[in-house]
């Protein structure tokens, strides 16, 4: 009953030219339809009107980041209402990027949710564990830090999509593992299960990020708890469209 989610994150990279080829390709492809996948691209925030108005109305476009609240004297940043007004449908919140370079605190990143959710939009929420949180066999103790950050300042977890994107594997080409990813993804559902609603914990798509590739994304595809990817290099190529086809 999940729809399968297939994001690509295209984070600071493009040009006007580079992101119209893409389009182009994007627009020529033949994949499963609306009803089977939810295809999502994020351009840099100054690319987002053109790529609105190229792509294909069956793929929609995204923002990879927006401010804690209402517009005004904030210079440089990037309200939700307006990303709303332009008719974006999704935002990506809490990317690890922005966690640890940009320095953004679970709290702050939760009011950017609060107030993304209160203009209407969705949001994809990224969760993930360092390496050394994984080696010091904190992985679930961080993606459930994560997790209460936004339980805490959110109820209706409707138009979340919550991606598992563990920090180690984000541009390194080393991938989660199918059972690993699949375990995380588990334990994420469990703890909406217990700490928000049985309800939330079916219905919500848990999506993975982290070197996704068409040649490994069949398989962690294939697992109960993975409902689609989101995804960084991988998604400035044709070889996109070979990852949106795993939902069929
Ligand atoms: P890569 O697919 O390049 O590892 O990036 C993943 C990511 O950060 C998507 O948001």
């Amino acid at each position: 009953a999940r729809k399968f989610f297939v994001g690509g994150n295209w984070k600071a990279n493009g040009t006007l030219k580079s992101n119209e080829e893409l389009v182009k390709v994007l627009n020529a492809a033949e994949v499963p339809g609306t009803d089977v996948v939810e295809v999502v691209v994020a351009p840099a925030a100054v690319h987002i009107p053109a790529v609105q108005a190229a792509l294909r109305k069956d793929f929609s476009v995204a923002a990879q980041n927006c401010w804690t609240g209402k517009g005004g004297a904030f210079t440089g940043e990037l309200p939700a209402e307006m990303l709303k007004d332009l008719g974006l449908p999704w935002v990506i919140l809490g990317h690890s990027e922005r966690r640890h370079i940009l320095k953004e605190s679970d709290e702050m990143i939760a009011d950017k949710v609060a107030y993304a959710l209160s203009q209407g939009l969705g949001v994809i929420y990224c969760i993930g564990e360092k390496l050394e949180e994984r080696e010091a066999g904190n992985t679930m103790a961080v993606n459930a830090r994560q997790m209460k950050a936004l339980a805490d300042k959110i109820s209706d977890w409707s138009k979340i999509v919550v991606a598992y994107e563990p920090v180690w594997a984000i541009g390194t080409g080393k991938v989660a593992t199918p059972e690993q990813a699949q375990e995380v993804h588990d334990e994420v559902r469990k703890w909406l299960a217990a700490n928000v609603s049985p309800k939330a914990a079916a219905a919500t798509r848990i999506i993975y990020g982290g070197s996704v590739t068409a040649a490994n994304c069949g398989d962690l595809a294939t697992r109960p708890d993975i409902d689609g990817f989101l995804v960084g290099g991988a998604s400035l190529k044709p070889e996109f469209v070979d990852i949106i086809k795993a939902a069929a």
